[in-house]
């Protein structure tokens, strides 16, 4: 553990009122991973783009904001780039614990060191979520559905939206159609995606001796042969990717603050 900020509070605990050994006994409340550690090469800032300003507040600090205001989250654990310079000046939520861990120098590296840090706190088949810094729109309430919809799932599962638009396959300088790819079927991965601690972080492990490609969670537990269910999320669940999804995050911001505004 790096730092630690507001009080400890075990978040298993409040996990396992009863009958801890099904989920289905227990209150739902889980710890929530958040992979920060990246340095935003694409944005192509003066510093990692979830320490950028974004309507009114640090990027990251909408996430957590939105973590923390969720019913069934119990704590956040945040993994940094050993380097971080930023860190210090984020104001984290005061509702439920935030600590902070060593980031790996790929995503699935972060992921797995705050999955190694929540072993101790949580049981290995417990429910944990895994959210990217860089997603500051996320809803409380497509969080909290995706919670109680996979409560009592096998496997687990991810926030995704059906794609929209024609796909084309593309190939060559400049790149020119091979294909067009049948959408049907066809889905955006979002996050958080949900999954117990020990079975994720023995994925991401299997996956990682096996050398195959680990984009996000679920990648890994399909590569173990689990089939996660894929619960529909808001599409302005968007991840800051480029500058022009900056102006994007700001204006879906924006939009929400006004609407809380004008609520009576
Ligand atoms: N991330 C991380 N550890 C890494 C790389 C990424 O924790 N070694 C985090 C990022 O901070 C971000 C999330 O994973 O919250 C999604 O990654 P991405 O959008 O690729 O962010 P960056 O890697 O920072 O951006 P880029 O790839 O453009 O450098
Ligand atoms: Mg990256």
């Amino acid at each position: 553990m790096k730092t630690k900020r507001n009080s400890p509070e075990s978040g298993s605990e409040a996990a396992s009122e009863s009958d801890p050994g099904s989920s289905a006994g227990r209150a739902r409340h889980l710890w929530v991973v958040v992979p920060a550690a990246g340095s935003g090469r694409r944005v192509g800032a003066d510093r990692p783009k979830q320490y950028l300003e974004l309507a009114g507040r640090l990027l990251i600090e909408h996430t957590l904001e939105r973590l923390a205001a969720t019913p069934c989250v119990a704590g956040i654990v945040v993994a940094l780039a050993p380097e971080d310079r930023y860190w210090q000046q984020v104001r984290v939520p005061a509702k439920v614990p935030v600590e902070t861990v060593n980031g790996g120098a790929m995503r699935h590296l972060s992921v797995r060191n705050a999955l190694l840090w929540l072993a101790s706190r949580v049981a290995d088949d417990e429910w944990v979520l895994v959210h990217d810094a860089a997603r500051p729109c996320v809803r409380s309430e497509d969080i909290q559905r995706l919670v109680d919809c996979l409560w009592e799932d096998e496997t687990g599962g991810l926030l995704a939206v059906p794609v929209a638009d024609t796909m084309k396959r593309a190939a060559g300088t400049p790149p020119r159609v091979v294909e067009t790819i049948d959408r049907e079927g066809l889905w955006h991965a979002l996050t958080p995606q949900m999954f117990r601690r020990r079975s994720l972080q023995g994925a991401i492990e299997a996956a990682m001796q096996a050398g195959v490609a680990i984009t996000d969670e679920s990648s890994a537990m399909e590569y173990c042969g689990r089939r996660p269910r894929l619960i529909p999320g808001a599409r302005d669940n968007i991840k800051v990717t480029t500058a022009q999804d900056l102006a994007l995050a700001r204006h879906f911001l924006q939009r929400e603050a006004g609407q809380q505004v004008a609520q009576p």
